[in-house]
Protein backbone atom coordinates (compact mmCIF):
# COMPACT_ATOMS: atom_id res chain seq x y z
CA UNK A 1 0.00 0.00 0.00
CA UNK A 2 1.24 3.54 -0.52
CA UNK A 3 1.73 5.49 2.84
CA UNK A 4 0.35 9.02 2.41
CA UNK A 5 -0.14 11.65 4.68
CA UNK A 6 -3.44 14.29 4.13
CA UNK A 7 -3.29 17.54 5.09
CA UNK A 8 -6.50 18.79 4.67
CA UNK A 9 -9.24 21.74 5.39
CA UNK A 10 -13.06 19.46 5.42
CA UNK A 11 -14.80 20.64 3.60
CA UNK A 12 -17.07 18.30 1.77
CA UNK A 13 -14.86 16.98 -0.89
CA UNK A 14 -12.14 16.97 1.17
CA UNK A 15 -14.36 14.48 3.46
CA UNK A 16 -14.66 12.65 0.90
CA UNK A 17 -10.75 12.15 0.17
CA UNK A 18 -10.42 10.90 3.78
CA UNK A 19 -13.01 8.35 3.24
CA UNK A 20 -10.91 7.14 0.23
CA UNK A 21 -7.87 7.63 1.67
CA UNK A 22 -9.17 5.54 4.59
CA UNK A 23 -10.65 2.83 2.80
CA UNK A 24 -8.92 1.51 -0.04
CA UNK A 25 -6.69 -0.99 0.79
CA UNK A 26 -3.99 0.23 -1.74
CA UNK A 27 -3.84 3.41 0.72
CA UNK A 28 -1.95 3.36 4.04
CA UNK A 29 -3.03 6.48 5.38
CA UNK A 30 -0.57 7.32 7.91
CA UNK A 31 -1.88 10.54 9.55
CA UNK A 32 -4.84 13.42 8.81
CA UNK A 33 -3.35 17.13 9.19
CA UNK A 34 -5.36 20.07 9.11
CA UNK A 35 -5.11 23.79 8.28
CA UNK A 36 -7.50 26.58 7.93
CA UNK A 37 -9.14 27.08 4.77
CA UNK A 38 -12.28 26.13 3.94
CA UNK A 39 -12.78 27.32 7.06
CA UNK A 40 -11.04 28.61 10.34
CA UNK A 41 -8.67 26.06 11.66
CA UNK A 42 -10.78 25.32 14.61
CA UNK A 43 -13.79 24.13 12.66
CA UNK A 44 -11.80 22.21 10.24
CA UNK A 45 -10.02 20.45 12.59
CA UNK A 46 -13.25 19.69 14.50
CA UNK A 47 -14.80 18.59 11.25
CA UNK A 48 -12.09 16.12 10.74
CA UNK A 49 -12.12 14.22 13.90
CA UNK A 50 -16.13 13.78 13.47
CA UNK A 51 -14.94 12.37 10.24
CA UNK A 52 -12.90 10.49 11.95
CA UNK A 53 -15.75 8.68 14.40
CA UNK A 54 -17.89 8.66 10.75
CA UNK A 55 -15.65 6.18 9.27
CA UNK A 56 -14.24 4.30 12.00
CA UNK A 57 -10.81 5.53 11.79
CA UNK A 58 -9.45 4.63 15.23
CA UNK A 59 -5.84 4.62 15.12
CA UNK A 60 -5.43 7.31 12.13
CA UNK A 61 -3.66 10.13 14.04
CA UNK A 62 -4.91 13.77 13.64
CA UNK A 63 -2.86 16.73 14.31
CA UNK A 64 -3.66 19.98 14.01
CA UNK A 65 -1.97 22.80 11.64
CA UNK A 66 -1.47 26.39 11.18
CA UNK A 67 -4.29 28.90 11.28
CA UNK A 68 -3.56 30.84 8.70
CA UNK A 69 -1.76 31.61 5.58
CA UNK A 70 2.00 32.69 5.71
CA UNK A 71 1.28 36.52 4.91
CA UNK A 72 -2.34 37.03 4.15
CA UNK A 73 -5.58 36.94 6.30
CA UNK A 74 -7.71 33.68 6.65
CA UNK A 75 -10.65 34.14 3.78
CA UNK A 76 -12.58 31.32 4.41
CA UNK A 77 -15.02 29.40 1.62
CA UNK A 78 -18.10 29.85 3.29
CA UNK A 79 -19.97 30.02 0.12
CA UNK A 80 -19.66 26.45 -1.19
CA UNK A 81 -19.32 24.92 2.46
CA UNK A 82 -21.13 26.98 5.07
CA UNK A 83 -20.43 28.16 8.49
CA UNK A 84 -19.42 25.04 9.85
CA UNK A 85 -17.47 24.42 7.06
CA UNK A 86 -19.36 20.87 6.60
CA UNK A 87 -22.72 22.20 6.49
CA UNK A 88 -25.92 19.99 5.21
CA UNK A 89 -24.98 16.64 7.68
CA UNK A 90 -25.30 15.76 11.56
CA UNK A 91 -21.65 14.89 12.87
CA UNK A 92 -21.14 12.44 15.22
CA UNK A 93 -18.87 13.03 18.39
CA UNK A 94 -15.12 13.98 17.45
CA UNK A 95 -12.82 11.44 17.98
CA UNK A 96 -9.03 12.56 19.52
CA UNK A 97 -6.90 15.04 18.31
CA UNK A 98 -3.51 13.60 18.57
CA UNK A 99 -1.04 16.20 20.51
CA UNK A 100 1.88 17.71 18.33
CA UNK A 101 1.89 20.41 15.98
CA UNK A 102 1.00 19.19 12.11
CA UNK A 103 4.09 20.71 10.77
CA UNK A 104 6.46 18.60 13.02
CA UNK A 105 3.93 15.45 12.46
CA UNK A 106 4.58 15.78 8.43
CA UNK A 107 8.49 16.03 9.51
CA UNK A 108 8.90 13.16 11.88
CA UNK A 109 6.21 10.71 9.87
CA UNK A 110 8.58 11.67 6.79
CA UNK A 111 11.91 11.69 8.52
CA UNK A 112 10.88 8.03 10.20
CA UNK A 113 9.60 6.56 7.29
CA UNK A 114 12.16 4.67 4.43
CA UNK A 115 13.15 7.29 2.25
CA UNK A 116 10.74 7.32 -0.79
CA UNK A 117 8.00 5.91 1.05
CA UNK A 118 5.56 9.08 2.35
CA UNK A 119 3.79 10.72 -0.32
CA UNK A 120 1.80 13.97 0.54
CA UNK A 121 -1.81 14.48 -0.36
CA UNK A 122 -2.40 18.21 0.69
CA UNK A 123 -6.29 19.61 -0.37
CA UNK A 124 -6.41 22.79 1.42
CA UNK A 125 -4.08 25.53 1.24
CA UNK A 126 -0.41 25.04 1.34
CA UNK A 127 1.09 26.98 4.30
CA UNK A 128 1.85 23.38 6.45
CA UNK A 129 3.24 22.10 3.81
CA UNK A 130 5.72 25.03 3.01
CA UNK A 131 6.37 25.52 5.96
CA UNK A 132 7.61 22.15 6.84
CA UNK A 133 9.96 22.37 3.99
CA UNK A 134 11.31 25.59 5.18
CA UNK A 135 11.60 24.05 8.68
CA UNK A 136 13.42 20.83 7.50
CA UNK A 137 14.67 20.79 4.09
CA UNK A 138 15.81 17.41 3.68
CA UNK A 139 12.24 16.28 3.32
CA UNK A 140 12.28 17.37 -0.11
CA UNK A 141 14.56 14.25 -0.84
CA UNK A 142 12.78 12.34 1.37
CA UNK A 143 9.08 12.12 0.62
CA UNK A 144 8.28 9.65 -2.30
CA UNK A 145 6.15 12.74 -4.24
CA UNK A 146 3.47 15.81 -3.63
CA UNK A 147 0.10 14.89 -5.03
CA UNK A 148 -1.90 18.27 -4.60
CA UNK A 149 -5.47 19.85 -5.10
CA UNK A 150 -4.90 23.13 -6.09
CA UNK A 151 -4.42 25.56 -9.35
CA UNK A 152 -5.41 24.45 -12.99
CA UNK A 153 -4.09 25.72 -16.41
CA UNK A 154 -4.92 28.85 -16.36
CA UNK A 155 -8.79 28.23 -14.99
CA UNK A 156 -10.16 29.99 -11.65
CA UNK A 157 -12.32 29.39 -9.18
CA UNK A 158 -11.62 32.68 -7.38
CA UNK A 159 -10.89 35.23 -9.68
CA UNK A 160 -10.60 34.00 -13.83
CA UNK A 161 -6.74 32.09 -13.25
CA UNK A 162 -6.87 31.33 -9.66
CA UNK A 163 -8.07 28.42 -7.90
CA UNK A 164 -9.08 28.49 -3.85
CA UNK A 165 -6.25 26.69 -2.57
CA UNK A 166 -3.41 28.33 -4.06
CA UNK A 167 -5.51 31.85 -3.63
CA UNK A 168 -5.62 31.42 -0.19
CA UNK A 169 -1.70 31.32 0.77
CA UNK A 170 0.52 31.88 -2.91
CA UNK A 171 3.46 32.64 -1.11
CA UNK A 172 3.06 29.02 0.36
CA UNK A 173 2.47 27.63 -3.01
CA UNK A 174 4.69 28.89 -4.69
CA UNK A 175 7.23 27.64 -1.97
CA UNK A 176 5.46 24.05 -2.39
CA UNK A 177 6.09 24.34 -5.96
CA UNK A 178 9.98 25.69 -6.40
CA UNK A 179 11.33 22.73 -4.46
CA UNK A 180 12.33 19.73 -6.75
CA UNK A 181 10.33 17.29 -5.42
CA UNK A 182 7.78 15.53 -7.82
CA UNK A 183 4.44 17.22 -7.87
CA UNK A 184 0.81 16.30 -9.33
CA UNK A 185 -1.16 19.12 -10.04
CA UNK A 186 -4.40 17.66 -9.41
CA UNK A 187 -6.61 21.34 -10.72
CA UNK A 188 -9.53 22.57 -11.52
CA UNK A 189 -9.06 21.43 -15.17
CA UNK A 190 -9.80 17.26 -14.46
CA UNK A 191 -11.43 17.94 -10.90
CA UNK A 192 -14.63 19.94 -12.73
CA UNK A 193 -14.49 16.36 -14.32
CA UNK A 194 -15.71 14.93 -10.95
CA UNK A 195 -18.83 15.97 -10.65
CA UNK A 196 -21.61 14.09 -7.86
CA UNK A 197 -24.66 13.63 -10.84
CA UNK A 198 -27.54 12.33 -10.43
CA UNK A 199 -26.45 9.29 -11.85
CA UNK A 200 -23.25 8.89 -8.82
CA UNK A 201 -25.69 9.95 -6.15
CA UNK A 202 -28.28 6.28 -7.50
CA UNK A 203 -24.95 4.46 -7.53
CA UNK A 204 -24.73 5.76 -3.60
CA UNK A 205 -27.79 5.64 -2.48
CA UNK A 206 -28.52 2.54 -3.71
CA UNK A 207 -26.19 0.87 -1.38
CA UNK A 208 -27.85 2.43 1.40
CA UNK A 209 -26.74 2.59 5.09
CA UNK A 210 -25.28 5.12 7.41
CA UNK A 211 -21.75 6.26 5.30
CA UNK A 212 -23.85 6.22 2.19
CA UNK A 213 -26.63 8.74 3.70
CA UNK A 214 -23.89 10.94 4.98
CA UNK A 215 -22.26 10.95 1.79
CA UNK A 216 -25.40 12.03 -0.08
CA UNK A 217 -25.93 14.52 2.46
CA UNK A 218 -23.02 16.02 1.73
CA UNK A 219 -23.60 16.44 -1.96
CA UNK A 220 -26.76 17.59 -1.28
CA UNK A 221 -25.68 20.48 0.58
CA UNK A 222 -22.37 20.81 -1.91
CA UNK A 223 -24.78 20.71 -5.02
CA UNK A 224 -27.08 23.78 -3.69
CA UNK A 225 -23.75 25.61 -2.96
CA UNK A 226 -22.09 25.30 -6.42
CA UNK A 227 -25.33 26.01 -8.02
CA UNK A 228 -25.68 29.49 -6.23
CA UNK A 229 -22.02 30.62 -5.64
CA UNK A 230 -20.51 28.81 -8.80
CA UNK A 231 -23.54 28.37 -11.75
CA UNK A 232 -22.85 24.84 -12.05
CA UNK A 233 -25.90 22.04 -12.11
CA UNK A 234 -23.59 19.46 -10.19
CA UNK A 235 -21.25 20.15 -7.84
CA UNK A 236 -17.47 19.02 -8.64
CA UNK A 237 -15.96 16.69 -5.85
CA UNK A 238 -12.27 17.74 -6.27
CA UNK A 239 -10.38 16.46 -3.26
CA UNK A 240 -10.28 12.61 -3.82
CA UNK A 241 -9.26 12.99 -7.54
CA UNK A 242 -6.14 13.41 -5.47
CA UNK A 243 -6.57 9.77 -3.50
CA UNK A 244 -7.67 8.33 -6.84
CA UNK A 245 -4.55 9.24 -9.02
CA UNK A 246 -2.38 7.21 -6.15
CA UNK A 247 -4.69 4.31 -6.24
CA UNK A 248 -4.85 3.98 -10.05
CA UNK A 249 -2.81 6.52 -12.09
CA UNK A 250 -4.72 5.37 -15.01
CA UNK A 251 -8.13 7.23 -13.98
CA UNK A 252 -5.77 10.63 -13.88
CA UNK A 253 -4.29 11.67 -17.31
CA UNK A 254 -1.38 13.52 -16.38
CA UNK A 255 0.65 16.41 -19.28
CA UNK A 256 4.07 17.05 -17.72
CA UNK A 257 4.73 20.61 -18.01
CA UNK A 258 6.58 23.16 -15.90
CA UNK A 259 4.67 24.77 -12.96
CA UNK A 260 4.92 27.98 -11.18
CA UNK A 261 2.92 30.64 -9.01
CA UNK A 262 2.31 33.73 -9.35
CA UNK A 263 2.24 35.89 -6.41
CA UNK A 264 2.05 39.25 -7.59
CA UNK A 265 -0.72 41.32 -6.97
CA UNK A 266 -3.55 41.79 -10.03
CA UNK A 267 -6.22 39.84 -11.79
CA UNK A 268 -3.50 37.04 -11.70
CA UNK A 269 -2.59 36.75 -8.22
CA UNK A 270 -2.74 33.18 -7.39
CA UNK A 271 -2.15 31.63 -10.93
CA UNK A 272 -0.67 28.63 -11.55
CA UNK A 273 1.04 29.15 -14.65
CA UNK A 274 1.94 26.06 -16.59
CA UNK A 275 4.96 26.97 -19.74
CA UNK A 276 3.97 25.08 -22.39
CA UNK A 277 6.51 26.17 -24.33
CA UNK A 278 9.73 25.20 -21.78
CA UNK A 279 11.00 22.06 -23.06
CA UNK A 280 10.44 19.15 -21.19
CA UNK A 281 13.29 17.29 -19.94
CA UNK A 282 14.78 15.64 -16.11
CA UNK A 283 14.16 19.21 -14.73
CA UNK A 284 10.45 19.06 -14.82
CA UNK A 285 9.23 17.94 -11.55
CA UNK A 286 5.98 18.85 -12.21
CA UNK A 287 2.55 17.49 -14.20
CA UNK A 288 -0.87 18.71 -14.43
CA UNK A 289 -4.05 16.48 -14.36
CA UNK A 290 -6.22 17.29 -17.37
CA UNK A 291 -8.39 14.23 -18.12
CA UNK A 292 -10.58 12.59 -15.53
CA UNK A 293 -11.85 8.68 -15.86
CA UNK A 294 -15.00 9.28 -14.81
CA UNK A 295 -16.67 5.88 -14.11
CA UNK A 296 -13.34 4.79 -12.96
CA UNK A 297 -13.78 7.44 -10.09
CA UNK A 298 -16.45 7.05 -8.88
CA UNK A 299 -16.46 3.46 -8.28
CA UNK A 300 -13.54 3.99 -6.52
CA UNK A 301 -15.76 6.55 -4.12
CA UNK A 302 -18.78 3.47 -3.78
CA UNK A 303 -16.52 0.92 -3.34
CA UNK A 304 -14.92 3.22 -0.75
CA UNK A 305 -18.53 3.51 1.24
CA UNK A 306 -19.72 0.28 1.23
CA UNK A 307 -15.93 -0.37 2.58
CA UNK A 308 -16.06 1.55 5.67
CA UNK A 309 -19.73 0.24 6.25
CA UNK A 310 -18.98 -3.12 6.16
CA UNK A 311 -15.87 -3.12 8.37
C1 LIG B 1 -10.71 23.46 -3.45
O1 LIG B 1 -11.18 24.50 -2.61
C2 LIG B 1 -11.90 23.99 -1.54
O2 LIG B 1 -13.07 24.73 -1.35
C3 LIG B 1 -12.18 22.54 -1.85
O3 LIG B 1 -12.21 21.77 -0.66
C4 LIG B 1 -11.05 22.15 -2.77
O4 LIG B 1 -9.94 21.70 -2.03
C5 LIG B 1 -11.35 23.63 -4.82
O5 LIG B 1 -10.99 24.85 -5.37
CA1 LIG C 1 -10.07 21.15 0.32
Amino acid sequence: AKKIILDCDPGHDDAVAMLLAHANPEIELLGVTTIGGNQTLDKVTHNAQCLATEYGMEGVPIHAGCDRPLLRPVNPAAKEHGESGLDGVVLPEPAPLSEGHAVDFIIDTIMENEPGTVTLVPTGPLTNIAMAVRKEPRIVDRVKEVVLMGGGVHVGNRGPVAEFNIWTDPEAAKIVFNEPWPITMVGLDLTHQALATDEVAKKIADLGGPVADFVLGLFTFFRKAYQDSQGFEFPPVHDPCTVAYLIDPDIVKCVKVPIDVETAPGITNGMTVADFNAPIDETVHTQAAMELDFDGFWSLVVDAIDRVQKS
